[in-house]
């Protein structure tokens, strides 16, 4: 974890009392609406959160090579409007900001002006807490390297299709000025195995590609490959946009041709290593000229 987040993640953690908790690793918890959800989440996988985000856009494997390419050129300059859901506590935004930080202050990549507008859903309201916490720590720092954010966070519900529609419209209103549209999806594998939800999810989420359909657009849906949640919910997903979304391009077809990897992930309290995993899909709204 770059240490710009690692020193935010530490001074929330040490506000809120739960230092001695983040300590011991944990895989389970997959948070929820409660605060005792949200806690445990945060303290227990925030690390392994930003750590499959960090592996998206910077791991050494060939696999995340198209992903990676795409994540940095969209943030590059300009203005992106970036829509985080379940947003959680922030790990897939910070991980993101932290890491062009420092690739920008060790000038691997141009400091060129770019605006990010940040529009998070979750409906855990203690975690959209955090979440303006966490981005508002970081972000004196990243304007430092030139980038600037705006943050809205929505109480959103994702079986909910209105909520859905008044997250879009809030996402749209803070990108007004937007080049391109970037939608990352993190982690939603553990709460769509209820197969209620990942039905409402389903008419929701086609909701909110519909909207797209005159935009600039970047889909990337990230979860962990430690389980076959992941892959199942990625699969699903796909059959999504085949079936009703075909003027997507969908970068990987087949559950063999996923990007999908396995690493080693430090903690940041401690100095041990844990393993972790990481698999995604990618859409695109238009492809890049080359
Ligand atoms: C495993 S956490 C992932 C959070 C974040 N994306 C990350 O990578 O750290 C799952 C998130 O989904 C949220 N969630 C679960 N069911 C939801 C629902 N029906 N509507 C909105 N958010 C939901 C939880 O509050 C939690 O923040």
């Amino acid at each position: 974890m770059p240490s710009v987040l690692q020193d935010a993640y530490i001074a929330k953690l040490t506000q809120m009392d739960l230092l001695e908790s983040a300590c011991v690793h944990e895989s389970g918890p997959i948070g929820g609406a409660s605060k005792d959800d949200t806690l445990k989440h945060f303290a227990k996988r925030f690390t392994a959160s930003v750590g499959r985000v960090q592996y998206t856009m910077l791991g050494d494997d060939n696999a995340f090579s198209a992903v990676s390419g795409e994540l940095l050129t969209s943030f590059s300059s300009g203005h992106v409007a970036l829509l985080d859901i379940p947003c959680g506590t922030g790990a897939m935004a910070c991980a993101l900001i932290a890491n062009l930080i420092v690739l920008r202050e060790s000038s691997l990549l141009p400091k060129l002006p770019l605006h990010i507008s940040i529009c998070a859903g979750d409906y855990s309201t203690h975690a959209l807490e955090i979440y303006e916490d966490m981005i508002g720590n970081l972000a004196s720092i990243a304007k430092t390297q030139g980038i600037t954010l705006s943050l809205s966070t929505m109480e959103w519900d994702a079986s909910n299709p209105e909520h859905m529609q008044r997250l879009v419209d809030t996402w749209f209103a803070s990108g007004l000025e937007a080049n391109e549209h970037v939608v990352v999806v993190t982690d939603f594998s553990g709460a769509l195995k209820d197969s209620n939800l990942s039905q409402a999810f389903n008419v929701c989420f086609g909701e909110l590609l519909s909207r797209l359909y005159k935009k600039h657009v970047l889909v990337v849906w990230i979860e962990p490959s430690s389980t076959k949640d992941g892959d199942r919910i990625l699969q699903k997903v796909v059959g999504w946009f085949k079936t009703s979304f075909s003027w997507f391009g969908a970068s990987h077809q087949t559950a063999d041709a996923r990007p999908s990897a396995l690493f080693n992930n430090k903690h940041v309290l401690n100095d041990q290593s844990f393993r972790s995993g990481v698999c995604l899909e990618m859409f695109q709204r238009w492809w890049r000229k080359t």
